[in-house]
C-alpha cells in the first residue's frame, strides 16, 4: 500500500521538494547578497561602501549595542550593515561623528520613514519623525522656543516644586528610611509632572494617580516599539501588509497617545501653521520621550550609588561644605558644586538611555574619506562605543565622576566645542537634531540628583543585588526593577520637606 501511495505521490513530492529548494536558494541569496553588493555598489569614482558584515540581518539581539561594539572593533569606526532592505552606517568615532552629523548636517539630518514609528504611531507627524525640511523646522522652532535655557527660567519654580514633591514622596513611601522603595514610579512621576506642565498645563496631584502608571507603561511601550531595530517589519516591506499582534499593540498605543491631548482645548488652536494633530504629536513626544529618558537617568543614578559609597561620601563632603544642612541645593548652586555636576555627567556617560541615539538618515549621496554613503542610508551614532573610547575616557568601564572635574560647561555648550574630544558625552545626540529638551532635562536632573544626595544615604538590600549590566527596554534603557533604602542624612529633613504640599492644577 505504502509503495503504491509513494509512486502515486512521487510527482507531487518532487514539486514540493523543488519548491522548498527554490525558497531556500532565494532566501540564502537574499541574506548573503551583501557579499556581492559590497563589490557592486560604489560612487562614480569607484569609492565603495564602508566595510561591514558579509550577511544581511533580520534583527539584532537584545543588547544590540554590544554587537555594534564588536563590529566597530572588527570593521572600523565607520561600518555598514544591511537590516533587511535597509542599509545602515554606524559611526563610532567622535571626529567622524562631528564631520558627518555636525559639519555636514545638511546631508545627515533627515529621518528614515520607519513604518511603525513614523507611519503608524506618529502618522508622519511630530518633530522626531519629520523628514528634514520646512515642517521639521516649524516643529523645531516651536520646541526650541518652549525649551530654551531662557525659557527654562519660566519653568524654574515648577521644576523646583516637583523635585521637592519627588524627594518628599520617597520619604513618605520609605517611611523615613525604614522601608525599601522601588524609585521607578516616583522618578517617573517627577519627570511626567514636569512634562505635563510644560506641554499641557496640568499635573498628577498624588503618587497614586492612575495616569502615572499608564503614562510610564505607554512611554516604555513607545520606546520599545520605536527603537532603531525594534521591528523586522520596518526592513521587510512585504510584511507591512500583514496584520500582526505587534501592529495591534501599536494601534492601541496610538489611541492612548491621542488621549493625552484630548483634555487640552488650547492645543486645538492652530499655532505657527501647525495643525491640531501636529501639536498633539509634538506634545505627546515631549511627554513620552522626556519622561522615559530623564527618569531613566535618575533610576540609573540610584542604582549606581549604593555600590559606590566613596563617591557618595565625596558628594556629602561637598554639599556640607558649600550648602550646609539648613537648606538644600537649588538651581543657582550648580556652579559651586562641581563634584555633584560631575556625578550627573558620569551617570549620563555610563548609562545613556539611548545607546544608538535616534538614527539620522542621509538626504543625498555622500563620499567620506574614500567611502561611499548613499542617499537614504540610516546613520547610527554608536554612543556605546563613543562612551567607551579609552583615549577620551580612560578606564571607561569604571564609574568615575572625577573625570569631569574642571568641565564647567552644560551639555548643550559642550556639544559645540571646537575640539570634539573635549565634548562631555553624546547622550543627547548630535548635529541639527540634537535633543531640544536638553536644557529641561539638565535642569530636572540637577534638582533631583543634587537634592537626593543632600537628603539621603543610599543602602542596597543585602538579599537584593542591583544589576548594573542588564536593563529593560529595547530603545530607552532603564534598570531592572530594584529596591533600596533611602535613609535621611539630615536631622531636620522633616521640616524642610513640610515646606511644600501637593497642589491641584485643573485643566
Ligand atoms: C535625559 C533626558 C533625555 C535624553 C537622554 C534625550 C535624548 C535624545 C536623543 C538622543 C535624541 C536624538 C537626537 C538626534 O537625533 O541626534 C533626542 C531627540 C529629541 N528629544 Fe530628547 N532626550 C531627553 C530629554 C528630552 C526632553 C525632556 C524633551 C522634551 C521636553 C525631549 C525632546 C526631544 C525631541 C522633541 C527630540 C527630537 C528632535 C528632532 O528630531 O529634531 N528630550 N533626545
Amino acid at each position: 500500500m505504502a509503495l503504491v501511495l509513494g509512486v502515486y505521490l512521487q510527482p507531487f513530492s518532487s514539486i514540493i521538494n523543488y519548491f522548498f529548494l527554490g525558497v531556500l536558494i532565494v532566501t540564502a541569496t537574499y541574506f548573503l547578497a551583501p557579499v556581492l553588493l559590497r563589490k557592486w555598489i560604489s560612487d562614480k569614482d569607484g569609492n565603495p561602501l564602508p566595510p561591514g558584515p558579509p550577511i544581511r540581518y533580520a534583527f539584532l539581539r537584545k543588547y544590540a549595542e554590544l554587537a555594534l561594539h564588536d563590529w566597530q572593533k572588527k570593521y572600523g569606526p565607520v561600518f555598514s550593515i544591511w537590516m533587511g532592505t535597509q542599509l545602515f552606517v554606524v559611526v563610532s568615532d567622535p571626529h567622524i561623528a562631528r564631520d558627518l552629523l555636525v559639519s555636514n548636517g545638511a546631508v545627515f539630518s533627515t529621518r528614515k520613514r520607519y513604518f511603525m514609528k513614523n507611519q503608524i504611531i506618529l502618522r508622519g507627524r511630530a518633530i522626531t519623525a519629520s523628514p528634514y525640511g520646512d515642517k521639521w523646522r516649524q516643529h523645531r522652532r516651536l520646541a526650541t522656543q518652549v525649551l530654551t535655557p531662557k525659557a527654562m527660567q519660566g519653568f524654574a519654580s515648577i521644576m523646583d516644586y516637583e523635585s521637592h514633591i519627588f524627594i518628599k514622596s520617597l520619604y513618605k513611601q520609605g517611611q523615613k528610611g525604614k522601608l525599601p522603595v522601588n524609585p521607578a514610579h516616583y522618578a517617573g512621576r517627577f519627570a511626567l509632572n514636569n512634562m505635563l506642565i510644560i506641554s499641557f498645563g496640568m499635573r498628577t496631584d498624588t503618587s497614586e494617580d492612575p495616569l502615572v502608571e499608564k503614562a510610564l507603561d505607554l512611554a516604555m511601550e513607545f520606546m520599545d516599539l520605536t527603537g532603531p531595530w525594534s521591528n523586522a517589519v520596518d526592513f521587510f516591506e512585504a510584511l507591512q501588509w500583514l496584520p500582526t499582534p505587534k501592529r495591534s499593540r501599536v494601534l492601541n498605543s496610538t489611541m492612548v497617545l491621542s488621549r493625552f491631548t484630548e483634555h487640552d482645548p488650547e492645543i486645538r488652536e492652530p499655532r505657527q501653521k501647525l495643525d491640531w494633530e501636529d501639536l498633539c504629536m509634538l506634545s505627546a513626544v515631549f511627554t513620552l520621550g522626556g519622561v522615559h529618558s530623564t527618569s531613566g537617568i535618575i533610576q540609573w543614578f540610584l542604582a549606581l550609588i549604593p555600590s559606590h559609597p566613596h563617591i557618595a561620601e565625596k558628594a556629602y563632603e561637598e554639599l556640607d561644605r558649600v550648602i550646609g544642612r539648613e537648606r538644600w541645593p537649588n538651581a543657582a548652586d550648580e556652579p559651586n558644586l562641581p563634584y555633584i555636576r560631575a556625578i550627573i555627567k558620569e551617570v549620563q556617560r555610563v548609562h545613556a538611555p539611548f545607546w544608538m541615539a535616534t538614527p539620522h538618515c542621509t538626504s543625498q549621496d555622500f563620499t567620506y574619506k574614500g567611502t561611499y554613503i548613499p542617499k537614504d542610508t540610516v546613520v547610527v551614532l554608536n554612543c556605546y562605543s563613543l562612551h567607551h573610547n579609552e583615549e577620551r575616557y580612560p578606564d571607561s568601564y569604571v564609574f568615575k565622576p572625577e573625570r569631569y572635574l574642571g568641565d564647567d560647561l552644560g551639555c548643550g555648550e559642550s556639544a559645540k566645542l571646537a575640539n570634539v574630544m573635549d565634548r562631555d558625552h553624546w547622550t543627547f545626540g548630535a548635529g541639527r537634531r540634537i535633543c531640544p529638551g536638553l536644557p529641561a532635562a539638565e535642569r530636572e536632573l540637577w534638582l533631583a540628583i543634587s537634592r537626593l544626595l543632600w537628603a539621603y544615604k543610599f543602602e542596597a538590600l543585602p538579599d537584593e543585588p542591583i544589576s548594573l549590566d542588564e536593563y529593560e527596554g529595547l530603545s530607552g534603557r532603564t534598570p531592572l526593577p530594584y529596591r533600596l533604602k533611602l535613609v535621611p542624612r539630615i536631622d531636620n529633613l522633616d521640616i524642610v520637606l513640610q515646606a511644600a504640599d501637593e497642589v491641584k492644577i485643573t485643566w
